[in-house]
């Protein structure tokens, strides 16, 4: 028998033992295990009832997500779980940990299910650009029904011990020790006589769905206008659909149609990209898994303001106490209001329990004056956005801050080098870059300095684990990784509508592409202010000369009109909507501005908005490559899925590039170089990887 699958009897119960660290993921080996385990158990004579268990942190998560894509190899996972379900003993599946994907399918291929309460169940191949693919898809709704069974399949999201003990997914929850628990709750079975339950046979969970066959569309609409052009989920309503509409082998062989076809799709193999990216960007190649941490048990917030208040939420959440200072008394008393009332509206949404909130709000301690930070282990500043005064800052904090104290900056522009050079601990310094806001945005951009040392760089990744952010290691430049390459697209859009487009048909191409919104609503929603203001600073200077983006935002903001805040900018705004509605009275500013700029306007194409918008964010990666500013071409992508919102199914821009081919994109860059100037001149790697037939990401 496989070392991974094990079988021994204990008294009357036989008992199936699976161990494949970490995640007991079902991997050949383990479901050869399995397979060898149940015709074990089914020809035991003494055995009445067998039991499937995990050791280590989890039932299995899931199928082995390395084996997609390669040649499958036997025992298929539906064999196994068919070999299961068809024993004539009672099977019952002990879970504990993430029951996921096919670890479900298992759950659901058995006769019963028993968990502790603290066990997650769920069905993530939607996740990975796939669908169930073992009978979820078809057990699912038979046992729960069709509404939550959807619900689950098509979200992604787990549920509880609880709540599936209520919703019928797991018959019973085990207090104590799991597999005493579920040995105990085995013989019970055998006892009362119980036979194995199929749940292919179980009808009265889906009569409902069968009397209202309009639910499937309404589900379908309902999905399509969060999708983005994402398919998987509208793959698992075709999937479900057939629980109603054909009988169950028939069902199960269209949900294997369905997944093979997911299988081999862009989406799905971007999607197991990003999932392993994820896993990656947490890894810093100089700064081993066993690097001494700071225990992070107090923390400072320095300025209350827009950032501040959200990063001393996010202590908070990670249940670590919090002081959050501001040297103005009435902004900080603002900051703790607007931070009462972003709980007070996810409790009144019913995502957090008062009780947690008054616990979370408890952590939060107001102070005013910079001794307040003697008892944090770490301090994140996020007072104004000027030099002189976050090097005074830090200078104080370090005399008042513990000798081995970590100390952050939020900044968004400004040089982490020279901050930390005030301090007399820079190898402490560095930079937590949160995105706005900042209890909500997954992103954190962890900026490590010239002389930041492993332990406080290891410290702020782990914190920010426990605050639930990604977080990914940048060098020190100007805007890091993400505004860096921003700033790029921003550009070439702000060009293209002196050329030719118009703000609406830009946005409309990228959120074709994609992503939630266009440059030019996300520019009304940022402010078009702050733009106008520096540049309004550098004409002053003479530092703004040449070919600038601006230009009509600058006429824009002359009218007063700075986005969403004044319900004009871009677009216009009916009162109280943040749907963006095209102006009439913009497209005559932007017309008289291509004619006071010299430019004869002429059509641009979908494509080539696509290609200036996307391409020159791709070069500048390309140099934050040659750089060492990211660490991989995968971290990039992950910035800018989890800060930016580019859509996960296309991998990332850098994904993208590869899927494009890197070539074309090289060729494109240089053309614009010919037609734009300089701002297009290839990066080096860009040019090495177009000329060797190389990939960013290894694909
Ligand atoms: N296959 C292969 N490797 C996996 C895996 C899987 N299903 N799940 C996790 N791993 C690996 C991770 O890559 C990571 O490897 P590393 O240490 O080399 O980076 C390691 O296991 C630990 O994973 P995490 O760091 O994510 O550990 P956490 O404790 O934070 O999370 C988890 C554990 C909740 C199980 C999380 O890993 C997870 O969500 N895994 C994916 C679950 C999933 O999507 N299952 C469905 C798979 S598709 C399927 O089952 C198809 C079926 O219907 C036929
Ligand atoms: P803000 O203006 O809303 O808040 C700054 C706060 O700092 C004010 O409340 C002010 O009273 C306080 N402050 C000033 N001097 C202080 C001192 N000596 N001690 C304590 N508090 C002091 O600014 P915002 O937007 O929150 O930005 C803060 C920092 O975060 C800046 O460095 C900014 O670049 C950065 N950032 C901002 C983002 C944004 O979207 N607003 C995004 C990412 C970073």
């Amino acid at each position: 028998m496989s070392e991974l699958v094990t079988y021994e009897r204990q008294g009357e119960i036989g008992v199936i033992t699976a161990n494949n660290p970490p995640v007991n993921a079902l991997g050949q080996g383990v479901r050869q295990g399995l397979a060898e385990a149940i015709a074990q158990g089914v020809a035991d004579g003494e055995a009445k009832a067998l039991l499937i268990i995990c050791e280590g942190r989890t039932f299995f998560a899931g199928a082995d997500i390395r084996e997609f894509g390669k040649p499958p190899q036997a025992p298929g996972l539906p064999e196994v779980l068919d070999a299961i379900e068809s024993s004539p003993k009672p099977i019952v599946a002990a879970i504990h940990g993430t029951a996921f994907g096919g670890g479900l399918e298992v759950a659901l291929a058995c006769h019963y299910r028993c968990g502790v309460a603290s066990a997650q169940f769920g069905l993530p191949e939607v996740k990975l650009g796939l669908l169930p693919g073992a009978g979820g898809t078809q057990r699912l709704p038979r046992l729960i029904g069709v509404e939550p069974a959807l619900g689950m399949i098509t979200s992604g999201d787990p549920i509880g011990g609880k709540e599936a003990l209520a919703n019928g997914l797991a018959d019973e929850l085990v207090e104590g020790d799991l597999r005493e628990g579920a040995l105990a709750f085995a013989r019970r079975i055998v006892a009362e006589g119980k036979p194995p339950v199929k749940i292919r046979d179980l009808t009265a969970s889906i009569e409902e769905a069968k009397a209202k066959p309009s639910l499937f569309d309404d589900y379908r609409k309902r999905i399509a206008a969060r999708a983005r052009g994402n398919l998987s989920a509208l793959r698992c309503i075709d999937a479900v659909e057939g629980v109603v509409t054909l009988p169950f082998d028939e069902g199960i062989a269209r949900e294997r149609a369905l997944f093979q076809e997911a299988l081999v799709s862009d989406q799905s193999a971007a999607l197991r990209y990003v999932f392993f990216a994820e896993r990656e960007v947490a890894k810093i190649p100089d700064v081993p898994k066993d690097t001494p941490t700071l225990d992070v048990k107090r923390g400072a917030v320095l300025g209350a303001g827009t950032m501040g208040g959200g990063i001393a939420m996010n202590f908070a959440n990670a249940g670590i106490a919090v002081t959050l200072v501001d040297v103005n008394p009435d902004v900080l008393k603002r900051g703790m209001e607007i931070i009462e009332r972003n709980y007070a509206s996810t409790v009144s949404k019913g995502r957090l329990s008062q009780e947690e909130m008054d616990k979370r709000m408890a952590l939060i301690t107001p102070g005013e004056g910079l001794e307040a930070v003697a008892g944090a282990d770490l301090v994140i500043e996020a007072v104004f956005e000027d030099m002189a005064l976050k090097k005074e800052i830090f200078g104080k904090l370090d005399t008042l801050a513990r000798p081995d104290a970590v100390l952050a900056t939020n900044t968004s522009t400004l040089d982490v080098n020279e901050i930390a050079a005030a301090t007399s601990r820079p190898g402490q310094v560095l930079g937590m870059h949160f995105f706005s806001p900042a209890n909500v945005m997954r992103l954190l951009e962890i900026v490590r300095g010239a002389k930041t040392e492993p332990g406080p760089l290891a410290t702020a990744m782990a914190v920010a684990r426990r605050m639930g952010k990604v977080g990914a290691v940048v060098g020190v430049c100007d805007g890091f990784v993400g505004n860096r390459m921003l700033h790029q697209y921003t550009r070439e859009a702000a060009f293209l509508i002196e050329e030719g487009a118009l703000p609406q048909q830009v946005d409309k191409v990228i959120t074709g592409f994609g992503l939630p919104m266009g440059p030019f609503a996300m520019g009304d929603l940022a402010g078009l202010d702050i733009g106008f203001r520096v540049r309004k600073h550098r004409k002053a200077q003479g530092t703004l000369t040449g070919r600038y983006a601006g230009h009509v935002a600058d006429r824009l903001c002359e009218m007063e009109r700075f986005g969403q805040k004044t319900s004009a900018g871009y677009y216009r705004y009916e009162k109280g909507s943040r749907a963006p509605v095209p102006d009439p009275d913009v497209e005559a500013l932007i017309l008289k501005t291509s004619e006071e700029l010299g430019i004869a306007r002429r059509n641009i194409s979908d494509e080539e908005i696509l290609a200036r918008c996307l391409y020159p964010m791709i070069n500048e990666a390309a140099k934050i490559l040659d750089e060492g500013i990211a660490l991989r071409a995968s971290d990039v992508d992950i910035i800018w899925i989890n800060g930016y919102g580019f859509p996960a199914h296309r991998g990332g821009p850098m994904f993208h590039a590869d899927s494009v081919g890197v070539k074309s994109v090289y060729d494109a860059v240089c053309e614009f170089q010919k037609e734009h100037g300089d701002v297009w001149k290839p990066a080096n790697l860009l040019k090495k990887l177009a000329e060797e037939g190389g990939t960013f990401t290894g694909r």
